[in-house]
Formats: C-alpha cells, sequence, structure tokens
C-alpha cells in the first residue's frame, strides 16, 4: 500500500462515522460517501452522494467533514473539496402494482379546505424545482381541483390499448404534463359540474386505476392529493403500494389542529408512517405556530410554515400554482424549506423500516 492510499483509508474510516447534519445517521449508513482521494498536493477530494437533490444546507456536511477530520487530526495540507451528488433512493413502493416510482407521499389533512391541494402541487413543483422527477396524483374524485390548480382543466389524457407479450389487452393512460410534472386527475375524465356518486369499491378501483394504468414511468417522488375527510382512500392505498408516508396539512387554530390530530391517528391505524405536519395560512388572522406545537406534542416532525397570502390563492385561481416558485415570488423560501424537509423525513423514514427491499431507479 502505498503512503497515499494509506492516508485515504485512515481519511475513509473516519468520515465514514461522520453524523450527516440532517438525518442524524452516519455518512457510512447512509451510504452517503462515494469516493475519498488524495491528490499529490495533498489536497483531499470528497464525493457525498445525497439522498435527495432537495438537501438543504449542504456545506453542514462539509463542515462536520472539517471537524472531524480536524478531531482525528487528519486535517489536509490544502482546503477540502467536497462535491455532491444525488440519488433519490425509495422503497419499492409499487412493487406490486409494477410500478418504478421510488417514493409515494400522501397529503392529507382531517379538515376539508386547509390548502392540501395547493401544498400537494407545491411539493411536486418544488422537488421538481430541485432536480427531482416528481408527479402529482389527485385523489380525491369527488372534487377534483388539481387540474385547476395547474392550469390544465379540460385536457383530455390519451388512454391508449395495448397487448401483452402473451396477447392481453390493458389500458395505458398517458399523464397530463404540466410545468414539467406528469398529473392525472379524474378532473380529466369527468364534466366538473357534474355531481358524481362513488362508491366504495368503485373509488377503490378508481384510485387503483389511476396509479397502476397511468404511464408515469420511473419517478423519485408521486405526490397524491388525498380527498378530505373519511380515510378510504388511505385505506386503498396503505393496502396496495408501500407509501413513504402521509405529510399532514393543517391550519393554525385550535379546532383545526384537532381534525389534525384525528388525521394522524387515522393514518397510523392504517400503518401509514407520519412524515410531518405542515402549518399553512400560518399569519394573522389564524394565528401561528399552533401546528409546530401540536407536531412536538404528537412526536411527528414538523415540516414548516407556509403564510396566509392572497398571492397563493390568486395564483392557485388562476392555475399557475407553477409561478409561486418564480425568483421572487414571497411564498417560495416557505414552500421550498416544505420540501426539503419532506424530503429529508422521506430518506429518514427509509432507514427506520428496513425490512422493505429498497429500489434504485436509473
Ligand atoms: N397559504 C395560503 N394563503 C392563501 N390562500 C391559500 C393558502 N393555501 C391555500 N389557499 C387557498 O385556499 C383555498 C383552499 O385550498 P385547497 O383547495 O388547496 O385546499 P384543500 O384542503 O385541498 O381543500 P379540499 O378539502 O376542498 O380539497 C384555495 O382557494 C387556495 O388557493
Ligand atoms: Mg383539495
Amino acid at each position: 500500500m502505498t503512503d497515499t492510499q494509506l492516508r485515504e483509508a485512515d481519511v475513509s474510516k473516519v468520515l465514514q462515522d461522520v453524523v450527516d447534519p440532517e438525518i442524524g445517521r452516519t455518512l457510512g449508513r447512509l451510504e452517503m460517501l462515494k469516493d475519498v482521494r488524495i491528490d499529490a498536493g495533498g489536497k483531499v477530494h470528497v464525493e457525498i452522494e445525497l439522498p435527495t437533490p432537495a438537501y438543504p444546507h449542504r456545506e453542514r456536511i462539509t463542515q462536520a467533514i472539517e471537524k472531524s477530520l480536524g478531531d482525528a487530526s487528519l486535517r489536509p495540507s490544502g482546503p477540502l473539496d467536497v462535491v455532491f451528488s444525488s440519488t433519490v433512493r425509495g422503497k419499492n413502493a409499487g412493487g406490486t402494482l409494477g410500478l418504478t416510482i421510488a417514493n409515494i407521499i400522501a397529503v392529507g389533512s382531517g379538515k376539508g379546505g386547509v390548502g392540501k391541494s395547493t401544498i400537494a402541487a407545491c411539493l411536486a413543483y418544488g422537488l421538481n424545482y430541485f432536480g427531482a422527477r416528481a408527479g402529482l396524483m389527485d385523489a380525491d374524485v369527488y372534487g377534483p381541483s388539481i387540474p385547476h390548480l395547474l392550469g390544465v382543466d379540460g385536457a383530455k389524457p390519451a388512454a391508449l390499448e395495448r397487448k401483452t407479450p402473451s396477447g392481453e389487452t390493458f389500458t395505458r393512460i398517458e399523464p397530463v404534463v404540466a410545468g414539467g410534472i406528469k398529473t392525472i386527475s379524474m378532473g380529466f375524465f369527468i364534466d366538473p359540474a357534474q355531481a358524481v356518486v362513488w362508491r366504495g369499491p368503485l373509488l377503490h378501483r378508481a384510485i387503483l386505476q389511476f396509479l397502476k394504468d397511468t404511464d408515469w414511468g420511473p419517478l423519485d417522488y408521486l405526490i397524491i392529493d388525498l380527498p378530505p375527510g373519511t380515510g378510504d382512500v388511505a385505506l386503498t392505498l396503505s393496502q396496495s403500494v408501500g407509501l413513504a408516508g402521509a405529510v399532514v396539512v393543517c391550519t393554525p387554530q385550535q379546532v383545526a389542529l384537532l381534525d389534525a390530530v384525528k388525521a394522524i391517528s387515522m393514518y397510523r391505524q392504517v400503518k401509514i408512517p407520519i412524515l410531518g405536519m405542515v402549518e399553512n395560512m400560518s399569519g394573522e388572522i389564524f394565528g401561528r405556530g399552533g401546528a409546530r406545537r401540536k407536531a412536538a406534542e404528537l412526536g411527528v416532525p414538523f415540516l414548516g410554515e407556509v403564510p396566509i397570502e392572497a398571492d397563493i390563492r390568486i395564483k392557485g385561481d388562476e392555475g399557475k400554482t407553477a409561478a409561486l416558485f418564480a425568483e421572487h415570488s414571497p411564498a417560495r423560501p416557505h414552500l421550498l424549506h416544505v420540501c426539503e424537509q419532506t424530503a429529508i423525513q422521506v430518506a429518514k423514514q427509509l432507514l427506520d423500516t428496513p425490512s422493505m427491499p429498497t429500489l434504485e431507479i436509473l
């Protein structure tokens, strides 16, 4: 072994034990350390593979690495060079349905009208903004609002009959693409003014069909906008796919929080992991901080606050939700923060359920 190799091995050994500042596990356990190299000038090059492109404050990893090398008396001669890449890993979410989706995230609430659909759409756009492949499925078959929020109402997805090699026919639905994300909604298939009565088994079938007949292709994250109220759809999902977990949206006031608590208990009953709570419409009208306190009380992560802002409603009404991520949009930093925290919780959740087979999507 040459001198350099020896030192590279020493550095690697120390770095495997560095604790990731966001996820709280070692770089070794997270399989984030991809390469350590010391060049002829003695400069140390480290390659870190993040579990999501939405990883916040990556400079904190560099700081943690510098500190641990110093503590181990392995301070390099030159400045440290840390490069980052990212690969989203996931549960084999839709294995039995033949899906190539790494992580399926349900967005729900106890109460209607708290901004679930808005937050669901923003999760898809935000994760896409960070460079992940994101899709959005509207599971609210009674009151689908995703087509309008994305400015694609009236779109008609093509449904193509295909044949398997053994000659059986099956349907592929081409998702509608809106601002870079693939989406599907009952709103594309029914007249918006028409009331639809769905009985349980039919609802179950419609949801499964959207999941498995839509040509999602490989996705890092599929966001599912749940309908308000009862847990029918949550139950269907928990029985048919390996959900990464649920994001629970609530408003800050006490009454709305009680409904969020009910929703969390319902998800727990059907074994859907809770990724965390988002406080939406935070501000003077409904107050602030209620969801953060409730999350701490319930022992679930808090994913961030999104203020109540006329612009969010206006952009939604105009079908321009994607514009909330424009450079000077006041909602943007809040929404990006929620996306980052959600992605981190998904990565964490994956480690907490090691029995699930992991899937690397190319
Ligand atoms: N942070 C916010 N500030 C201002 N308006 C908001 C905010 N979030 C959502 N809204 C608005 O509130 C209304 C309800 O939002 P949305 O449709 O997303 O809620 P929902 O929980 O999905 O409702 P439902 O239970 O009917 O499915 C919309 O007009 C939306 O634009
Ligand atoms: Mg909705």
